[in-house]
């Protein structure tokens, strides 16, 4: 399948990447809403245009997208534009990533190289699992969430939509981190992290609301 990516940024290069080791799709350009990346190629990719020319690309047998944004908001709200557009979101599983069977998955999914994804764990769709990031039994990882690379969440874990857990933390079993919350680079997470909250520290603590 003939697909784009929705970002020519630092994630792009990542999805790119990705997608290039899966040999499931062929990458047809990358989108991107910035005027200096316009007419830039990237890794032997031409960055096409912004989002206007998603309707022509439909046209042109490009069936499926992927947006490589790291904003969770922004991210979430592009994917609705390119559905919007007629394209089909797909995911990016690099094969290194170590995934239950049993895991349920959405679309527009990232999972990068070294990810592991334990038992009977509920994704949904443009979440960012990233590099090496360990993801233990019975999670729930909801809509719009970024798990950074090299953290670490116990089981039963409940990651609300729109939240982000830094590179490198470590949430204990049974921690709820609530809707766009954000859990800062080497966080140990003990008690759930309430909405709109940032935590940092060990044990984790609220900087700001
Ligand atoms: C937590 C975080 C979001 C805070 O960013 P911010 O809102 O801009 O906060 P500031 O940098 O102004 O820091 C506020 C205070 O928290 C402290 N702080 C910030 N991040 C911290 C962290 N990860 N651990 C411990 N303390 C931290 C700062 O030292 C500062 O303390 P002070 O008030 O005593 O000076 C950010 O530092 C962070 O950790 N982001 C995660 C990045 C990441 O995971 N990237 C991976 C992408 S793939």
């Amino acid at each position: 399948m003939k697909v784009i990516i929705i970002g020519a940024g630092g994630q792009g290069k990542v999805v790119l990447d990705i997608l290039r080791v899966e040999k499931r799709c062929e990458v047809m350009g990358f989108i991107d809403n910035s005027l200096s990346m316009r007419g830039s190629v990237i890794q032997g990719v031409p960055v096409i245009g912004d989002l206007s020319v998603l309707p022509e690309l439909v046209s042109n047998d490009i069936k499926g997208a992927i947006v490589a944004i790291g904003d969770n908001k922004t991210r979430a709200k592009t994917a609705e534009a390119v559905v919007k557009a007629g394209l089909k979101l797909i995911n990016a599983i690099h094969p290194t990533a170590i995934i239950s069977p049993d895991t349920r998955m959405g679309v527009n999914n990232v999972i990068a190289a070294g990810a592991i994804i334990c038992t009977d764990v509920c994704i949904g769709n443009n979440v960012i699992i990233n590099t090496g990031a360990i993801i233990e039994h019975e999670n729930i990882i909801e809509d719009n969430v970024h798990i950074s690379p090299g953290s670490k969440l116990g089981g039963q874990v409940t990651v609300k939509k729109g939240a982000h857990i830094g590179i490198g933390s470590t949430l204990i079993q049974n921690i709820t981190v609530y809707e766009y919350s954000i859990v800062g680079a080497g966080a140990v997470v003990l008690e759930d992290v309430p909405a709109g909250t940032t935590v940092v520290g060990i044990p984790a603590k609220g900087i700001k609301r």
